[in-house]
């Protein structure tokens, strides 16, 4: 059992007085974890990462799901080195940019242009501005239950973590039930000749109901607005290259990030011509729209490494492997939910390219409390578990059963605490949810 955390001790107890929130993203922070979990990585190779007190844990997020093929991949890392040899950035674009674009557009046909950025928020932000000089119309609408789409103020402010946002812009963004048609058509109605575009996931662990993207696509159109199409997460995992080839749809836009470029910052946003062009420079006497403009976007070893992230997807059938340890995964844990009758106490979506688990107390409601002691149970068999398992492709199918021991082991812990309470064998506090109003 792991539960040697005295260097990340130390390292929370300084880093927060250096970095507001002691990581660049909330969702890494320590409210997001037990008490006896690592607070920071040391390294990583294929599915596995060393913390610095020098436990070796099984990943299960790859870096917010970035890391797609695994960590320190070395076919990735090969190009990369040769890359940095060549030099980073320059004065003018690099000619890898042309690569890049040609190779991206190649597997997404419904778009012909794209734009390069370091994060996802860049890009969804930049694709909502393109609708918003397309349509000349100010409102965005997105699903009010999705977690996240940018940390810009169009989306935060609908949050409860809005604070720093003005009013004002708070009244441009509107919300819709997701996946829901009538929910859309009612905020359409609501809003005529106002909403620029939706943005949305494609699909969530849930599924979506059949046709329901086609029609949702069609709708907006009929009502004069663009649709978004956010791969942030399903890009690279529900498919090659993701959910729009998958469902054959063609959103004006799409935004791409995670699992791109295994986990390099390389993000893009693809569109349709007579929209990205407004963001040109060679339509003379076209009103300019200031698009995506960044010293970083075109950084060379960033491209390289998604370019060997796009060859091994391709030449390895990358998705088919996840989508098998995916569904190993769904079946093992299943068995072992069902042989420790729990099945009504801990659910997991039926989802080969993410299965997420919902953890329940004793009266069957979701319980954060449960869900962070067994994360803590977890963490402390050597699995770095936050609620899901994103297969990637280093994940094997003994990497699995790892887990699944793992898991079967916790149970125990889960059984005792369903039959008194979380408290008596979490140590701390439970996890907190990041867009909450105070602290
Ligand atoms: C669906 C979705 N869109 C956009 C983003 C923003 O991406 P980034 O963190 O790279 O800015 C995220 C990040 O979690 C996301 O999940």
């Amino acid at each position: 059992m792991i539960r040697n955390f005295q260097k990340s001790e130390q390292y929370r107890s300084r880093i927060h007085q250096l970095i507001p929130g002691g990581a660049h993203t909330y969702s890494k922070g320590d409210d997001q974890f037990p008490a006896l979990a690592p607070a920071a990585i040391d390294y990583g190779k294929g599915a596995y990462v060393w913390d610095i007190d020098g436990n070796k844990f099984l990943d299960c997020s790859m870096g917010l799901s970035s890391v797609s093929l695994g960590h320190a991949y070395e076919p990735v890392l090969e190009r990369v080195r040769k890359e940095l040899e060549r030099g980073v950035n320059f004065q003018r674009p690099s000619v890898i940019e042309l690569e890049m674009a040609e190779t991206f557009l190649g597997l997404v046909p419904c778009h012909q242009m794209i734009k390069f950025a370091k994060n996802g928020s860049t890009v969804t932000t930049a694709a909502v501005k393109l609708a918003r000089a397309f349509t000349g119309r100010n409102l965005v609408a997105f699903p009010q239950e999705h977690p996240f789409y940018s940390y810009d103020d169009w989306f935060i402010s609908q949050t409860a973590c809005n604070r720093g946002v003005p009013e004002a812009i708070k009244n441009l963004s509107v919300t819709y039930k997701a996946d829901n048609l009538e929910s859309l058509t009612v905020l359409f109605e609501k809003y005529p000749g106002q909403i620029a575009c939706v943005i949305s996931e494609p699909e969530k662990n849930a599924g979506i109901p059949e046709a329901y993207l086609k029609k949702a696509i069609d709708l907006a159109h009929q009502h004069g607005a663009l649709y978004i199409v956010d791969e942030m997460v399903t890009g690279f995992k529900t498919d090659f290259p993701g959910s729009i080839k998958k469902y054959n749809v063609e959103p004006d836009m799409a935004t791409w990030g995670k699992g791109i470029a295994n986990g390099f910052a390389f993000c893009a946003l693809t569109g349709k011509k007579e929209v990205m062009e407004l963001g040109g420079i060679k339509q003379k006497g076209s009103e300019k729209v200031f698009l995506i403009s960044t010293t970083h976007g075109g950084e060379t070893h960033a491209l390289a490494a998604g370019l060997a992230t796009i060859a091994e997807f391709r030449n390895k059938q990358v998705v088919a492997h996840n989508h098998a340890v995916g569904r190993y995964f769904i079946e093992s844990l299943n068995s072992i939910i069902n042989k420790a009758s729990l099945g009504d106490y801990i659910e997991m979506a039926n989802c080969d390219w993410m299965p997420i688990f919902t953890f329940k107390d004793k009266d069957k409601a979701v319980s954060p409390g449960m869900r962070t002691l067994m994360m803590q149970e977890m963490i402390a068999r050597g699995v770095l578990f936050q609620g899901a398992f994103i297969p990637c492709f280093s994940h094997q199918h003994e990497d699995v059963d790892f887990f699944a021991a793992a898991f079967d082991s916790a149970l125990n812990t889960y059984q005792e605490a369903l039959n008194a309470d979380y408290s008596q064998h979490l140590v701390g506090d439970p996890t907190a949810p990041v867009f909450r109003r105070y602290i």
